[in-house]
């Protein structure tokens, strides 16, 4: 439950993460009256401001159509407040302390959520001097921490050591904020609530899993960080990866955080590590038409960079379920669309009455557009009997149209405030993680002859990709030419 009582502290405040997600979503909660009563925002960052200027930036990361949003902007601004200081000194933290204790006045008790959007270096440092300076003593702590989460197993077990002293699981809430989506988190829903799909979820009826993410920019702006770390760390190892878990794991005790972590852990455990023979990895070159730069264009990014702005690759669960059945995960940037799915595609239907029949498949579409849709065969009304594929289709927009789709941060945030764990990550569950991807990314890292395939930006990614994915068994057969039906509202065309 929500605790009164509560400040949250946002380190990082004049950052990017902050503007664009932490803010925003903590004015979603406060607009909806999900933040606690008297729950107080504590910004803090080295910028120097006064009230005046911080409260001006704050809102500048927040839009207000409306004049009702305009005066809720207003009510959550009185909520905020800034201290600015420096990440590894003890004074600037007892400075924040003590702004605490004013804004705490009088309190019953003094809960303290402390939010990390900060840059991996200075991490650890901040988490030490937190504990050491500003650890409630009359209340609960929980500290939000971001990606990335080192970049292997090795720096990944190095900075959980460095924060164990301090603090404890339960006081650490690791994003991946895929986790808070409302079609990953639909996932355990449809999968545990509908015998038809649980019947069939297994290696006799599935052929191949497909794990599809696509965006329509490139790195723009943002090279220096991601040069760093590539498309495999940045979005593959975590979110793809989280996707693919939910779609793999067993069935829960019970929808409780220790048990569903427990069941991820599981099914992580069975994964072996990548083969370097079942990836392909790809960098963007500019757009066809010459308009759109390449990646090594950006100017923030080394000229000789080998670094993949798109993968594909198969992973494979080994136990009863799922064993043989490929698990493809695509991802990349600069690419035709904007799209992020699940496409499970189900075994042929044994031969005898149909000639190449197309197959079964469900499609879970995470974003934009939220949907689930079935392609399945249908007889084409009229007096022949020809078939036709055809959709049982559940978008969204159109099925829950007066319900809105809250941010995948707004959902977090909250499940933090209320001390829910189970959407963020367990540190076993960090662990088996990078166990699967790290021989891949050390080999990628010291083989320097594997240079990345180029793509044109805006295209579907390397040529080879078609054949890529067909070499696991995917079949892409649309005689009629067959495309869901999405709705022409939607922008999710370059
Ligand atoms: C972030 C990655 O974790 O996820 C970005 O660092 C990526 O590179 C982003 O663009 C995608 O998130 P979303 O919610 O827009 O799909």
């Amino acid at each position: 439950e929500l605790k009164d009582n509560t400040t949250i502290v946002v380190l990082g405040a004049s950052g990017d993460l902050a503007k664009k997600k932490t803010f925003p979503a903590l004015f979603g909660l406060h607009r909806n009256n999900f933040l606690p009563k008297d729950c107080h925002i504590v910004g803090y960052a080295r910028t120097k401001m006064d009230r005046d200027e911080y409260i001006n930036r704050v809102k500048s990361y927040i839009k207000t159509p409306t004049k009702e949003m305009q005066e809720q902007l207003d009510e959550f601004l009185e909520r905020c407040s800034y201290i600015s200081g420096q990440y590894d000194q003890d004074e600037s933290f007892a400075r924040l302390r003590e702004h605490l204790e004013d804004v705490e006045k009088g309190r019953a008790a003094n809960h303290r959520i402390f939010y990390m959007a900060l840059p991996p270096s200075v991490f650890t440092t901040v988490s030490q001097k937190l504990k050491k300076n500003c650890y409630p003593d009359r209340g609960i702590a929980r500290l939000i921490v971001e990606k990335p989460f080192g970049r292997d197993l090795q720096s990944s077990r190095q900075l959980q050591k460095a924060l164990e002293p301090d603090w404890r699981e339960e006081e650490i809430f690791r994003i991946d904020h895929y986790l808070g989506k409302e079609m990953v988190k639909n996932l355990l829903i449809l999968r545990f609530g509908n015998e038809f799909f649980g019947a069939t979820w297994n290696r006799n009826h599935i052929d191949n899993v497909q794990i599809t993410f696509k965006e329509p920019f490139g790195t723009e702006g943002r090279g220096g960080y991601f040069d760093d770390f590539g498309i495999i760390r940045d979005v593959m190892q975590n979110h793809l990866l989280q996707v693919l878990t939910i779609i793999g794991m067993e069935r829960p005790i019970s929808f409780s955080a220790e048990d569903i972590r427990d069941e991820k852990v599981r099914v992580l455990r069975g994964i072996p590590a990548i083969e370097p023979k079942n990836v392909i990895i790809g960098q963007y070159g500019k757009s066809l038409d010459g308009s759109k730069p390449g990646y090594l264009d950006d100017d923030t990014v080394p000229k000789d960079s080998r670094c993949p702005t798109f993968c594909a690759l198969a992973v494979y669960i080994k136990n009863e379920r799922w064993d043989g059945v490929p698990f493809i995960l695509k991802a990349g940037k600069a690419l035709n669309e904007q799209k992020t799915e699940i496409r499970i595609q189900f075994k042929d239907v044994t031969s005898g009455i149909f000639k190449d029949i197309p197959r079964n498949e469900l499609v879970i579409r995470v974003q934009p557009n939220e949907s689930v849709y079935i392609k399945m065969n249908s007889k084409l009304p009229g007096l022949s009997m020809q078939t036709a594929v055809t959709e049982l289709d559940l978008t969204y927009r159109r099925r829950f149209s007066d319900l809105k789709i809250p941010e995948a941060y707004e959902a977090l945030i909250l499940d933090a405030l209320k001390g829910d764990h189970s959407n963020f990550v367990r540190d076993d569950e960090l662990d088996a993680s990078w166990r699967i991807f790290t021989p891949l990314l050390h080999y990628l890292d010291e083989n320097k002859e594997i240079i990345p395939m180029e793509y044109p930006y805006g295209s579907r990614g390397p040529a080879v990709l078609d054949d890529f994915t067909a070499s696991y068994g995917y079949k892409f057969n649309d005689p009629a030419g067959y495309q869901w039906p999405v709705q022409s509202t939607v922008p999710n065309k370059l």
